[in-house]
């Protein structure tokens, strides 16, 4: 029986990039790559098996070991602290996890900050650091209307291009931390699969020093 290697790319364009640098690797997947709705496909040839995941939903899937290996980005790592191993930076997928808000905004010295946010964690962390008081909004999305509609001071969110803030008047403030895409392991995978994973790894690393 041919033994996997389930990896878990997130859907999307870096999914499908990182798919590409796996490809390059050797580890290609004809079937990935026909327009269709399948979430699952495997190469027995090459000992792969691909998965699309909910970008978000990469590292539970890599912790729990129903992946051996996941592409994810360096935010979703710091907010959940997954138990994975972190074997590669990717160096794609790059932005930024920053403070931003409306132009004229200034801070209300003295009164509790106003933040909303996907990353509670990261947030709370940053602002523990500052000893600074703040109330966290927890959102799903579309974080940028929070500051405009008045539902928060700030927001703390990714900026790739600067677009989203751009467009809608909102600017940033401070830079908290550099976001790229990881390659994780899992935790028993890592020591059971470490000839094949290691292999990958150090093939995708070829790629990244290159670039
Ligand atoms: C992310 C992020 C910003 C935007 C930043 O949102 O939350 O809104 O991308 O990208 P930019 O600087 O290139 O404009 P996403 O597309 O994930 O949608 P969301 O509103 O559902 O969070």
């Amino acid at each position: 029986m041919t033994d996997f290697i389930n990896i878990a790319l997130p859907k999307g364009r870096l999914g499908e990039k990182a798919y590409q640098m796996l490809k390059n690797s050797g580890y290609d997947c004809p079937e990935i790559e026909q327009p269709s709705r399948k979430l699952i496909f495997e190469n027995p040839e090459k000992g792969v098996r691909y998965f699309w995941v909910k970008p978000s939903d990469v590292a539970i899937y890599v912790e729990r070991g129903a992946a051996d290996l996941g592409i994810v980005g360096k935010d979703i790592l710091l907010e959940y602290q997954p138990d994975v191993y972190e074997l590669l930076d990717l160096n794609m997928g790059k932005c930024h996890m920053a403070v931003a808000g409306k132009k004229d905004f200034r801070d209300p010295v003295g009164r509790t900050l106003k933040v909303a946010t996907k990353f509670p964690n990261i947030t709370q962390t940053y602002y523990n650091g500052k000893c600074r008081d703040i109330d966290i909004i927890h959102l799903n999305g579309s974080i940028e209307l929070a500051p405009i509609l008045e539902l928060s001071h700030v927001i703390v969110d990714i900026v790739e291009t600067g677009t989203t803030l751009k467009e809608n008047d909102l600017v940033v403030y401070e830079r908290i931390v550099p976001i790229s895409a990881r390659l994780i392991a899992n935790v028993a995978s890592y020591q059971f699969k470490s000839e094949a994973i290691n292999t990958i790894r150090n093939s995708l690393e070829k790629q990244v020093e290159s670039t």
